[in-house]
C-alpha cells in the first residue's frame, strides 16, 4: 500500500523555515508544496530555493490541495495564523510557543478538537535519541523515583546571531517563552505534568545592541520582558526542580538537565538538539556516558551553523502525519504544548506577583518513539 503524503503549506518563511525545508526530504509521509509570508519577497525567495509554490497567506490557508499549515511565523502571529488554518479545515503544526498566552492556546486546542483536526507543536527535539534514551532509563527505573533536579538555559541572548531579534525581547519572547519549550517539553515527556510554580525575574539590560549581520546591525532593541528568571517547579510526580533561564550570562558550568532519584542520577544534553550524550550514575558510581550519535536523528547534520548539532526539526510533523494514518494522537501534540505554555506563563506571573501559581489540568506523556518507529518515519 502506498501511503498518501500529507501536503504541507508553510506560513512564515524566515530563519527557521530553512531548517524545516532542508530536513523535509528525509521524511516519507510529508510533501512540502507551497509557502507564504506577509513579506512576499521572502516567500518568493524560499519558493525558488526549494521549488515550492509561492502564495499569498490567505490563498495558501484556503488552498484545497494543502492538508496542513506549518506555522513558522513569529510568536505574536501564531494564534491568528493557526486559528485561521483550523477554521479553513487544515491540520496545523506550529513553531513554539503554541500561542502568546495560555488562553489563546486553549482556544486553538479546543477548536481543533471540535473540528476533528490535528494540532501539533514544536519543539520535537524530545523525540531525538537523547530524550528517548533518557525516557527509557526512567521507565526502566534506572534512577528510581526522581526527587530533585536542575535545568539551566543560560546564554547571552540572541542579538549576536539573529538578524531581526526585536521579538525575542518583547512579551511572548524572553528566555522562558523562547527557550523554555525545549527544557519543559523534555521534562514533561520524562516526568509528566507540572502542578505548581514559584519564580523570580530580572533584566540585565534595558536595551540590547544588535551585533548580528544584517540591516539591523548597530541598532538597539528595547527590552520589554524579563531576560533572567529562576523558577521552582513541582511536578505531579513529586519531583522538585530548579529551572533557570537567562540571556544575561556570558559563561557558566551548569548542566542543561540533571535528575536525581532514589537509586541514582541522570544527566541530559542540551534539549535544543536531538542527539548528544546521556549520562547515568547508579548510586553515585562515576557517570556512564552513552553517546546517541549513531541512533536515528542522533547524527550531527546541520552544516549552516552549529555544526555540532543533530537538527532534525520535522520529526514531530512527520510523526503527526503518521498519527493521521494510524488514528492516534501526535507525539509533539498541542496538548503538551498547551501544558508547557501554561507552565511558562505561570513562571512569568509568579515572578511578577511573588505568589506560587498552580497549573490547571494534567497532560499525558507521549508514547515513546522506538528506534524502529523512528526509522519508519524516514523516506
Ligand atoms: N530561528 C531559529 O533558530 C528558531 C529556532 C527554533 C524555533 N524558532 C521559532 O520559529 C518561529 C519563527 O522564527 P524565525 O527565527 O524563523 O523568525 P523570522 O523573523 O526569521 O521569520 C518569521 C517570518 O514570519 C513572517 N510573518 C510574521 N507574521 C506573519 C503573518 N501574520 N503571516 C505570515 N507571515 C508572517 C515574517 O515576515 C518572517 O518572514 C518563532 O516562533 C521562533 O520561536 C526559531
Amino acid at each position: 500500500m502506498t501511503k498518501a503524503r500529507l501536503r504541507v503549506g508553510i506560513v512564515g518563511c524566515g530563519s527557521i523555515s530553512l531548517q524545516y525545508l532542508h530536513n523535509a526530504p528525509l521524511f516519507g509521509g510529508v510533501e512540502m508544496r507551497a509557502c507564504a509570508d506577509i513579506n512576499r519577497e521572502v516567500s518568493v525567495r524560499r519558493a525558488e530555493q526549494f521549488r515550492l509554490k509561492a502564495m499569498d497567506v490567505d490563498d495558501l490557508i484556503a488552498a484545497p490541495d494543502i492538508d496542513l499549515v506549518l506555522n513558522l511565523t513569529v510568536p505574536s502571529a501564531h494564534f491568528d495564523v493557526s486559528m485561521r488554518a483550523i477554521e479553513a479545515g487544515k491540520h496545523v503544526f506550529t513553531e513554539k510557543p503554541l500561542a502568546a498566552t495560555a488562553a489563546e492556546g486553549s482556544r486553538l486546542a479546543a477548536r481543533a478538537a471540535e473540528r476533528g483536526l490535528a494540532i501539533g507543536a514544536a519543539p520535537d527535539t524530545f523525540l531525538g535519541p537523547a530524550g528517548q534514551l533518557a525516557r527509557h532509563l526512567l521507565d526502566i527505573d534506572a534512577i528510581g523515583q526522581p526527587i530533585i533536579g536542575t535545568a539551566f538555559m543560560l546564554s547571552h541572548g540572541m542579538e549576536h546571531w539573529h538578524p531581526d531579534p526585536a521579538f525575542y525581547f518583547q512579551p511572548g519572547g524572553g528566555p522562558v517563552m523562547d527557550m523554555g519549550p525545549y527544557y519543559l517539553t523534555m521534562l514533561v515527556n520524562l516526568i509528566g505534568p507540572v502542578r505548581r510554580v514559584q519564580a523570580v525575574a530580572t533584566s540585565g539590560q534595558s536595551e540590547r545592541l544588535v551585533t548580528a549581520e544584517g540591516p539591523r546591525k548597530g541598532t538597539k532593541v528595547k527590552v520589554g520582558t524579563p531576560t533572567s528568571l529562576l523558577s521552582l517547579l513541582e511536578f505531579s510526580s513529586g519531583l522538585q526542580l530548579t529551572f533557570g533561564a537567562s540571556w544575561d550570562v556570558h559563561r557558566h558550568s551548569n548542566q542543561p538537565i540533571e535528575l536525581h532519584g532514589t537509586k541514582g542520577s541522570l544527566r541530559l544534553p542540551d534539549p535544543d538538539t536531538f542527539g548528544g550524550v546521556v549520562s547515568v550514575s547508579d548510586h553515585g558510581t562515576p557517570w556512564q556516558d552513552i553517546d546517541t550519535g549513531d541512533r536515528p536523528f542522533g547524527a550531527p547534520n546541520w552544516p549552516v551553523k552549529s555544526p555540532d548539532r543533530a537538527n532534525y526539526r520535522m520529526v514531530g510533523l512527520a510523526d503527526l502525519a503518521a498519527s493521521l494514518v494510524e488514528a492516534r494522537k501526535p507525539r509533539a501534540s498541542g496538548d503538551v504544548a498547551l501544558h508547557v505554555l501554561k507552565v511558562m506563563e505561570a513562571i512569568l506571573v509568579a515572578a511578577r506577583t511573588g505568589v506560587a501559581e498552580a497549573i490547571v489540568g494534567e497532560v499525558d506523556r507521549a508514547a515513546p518513539l522506538t528506534e524502529e518507529r523512528a526509522r519508519k518515519l524516514l523516506a
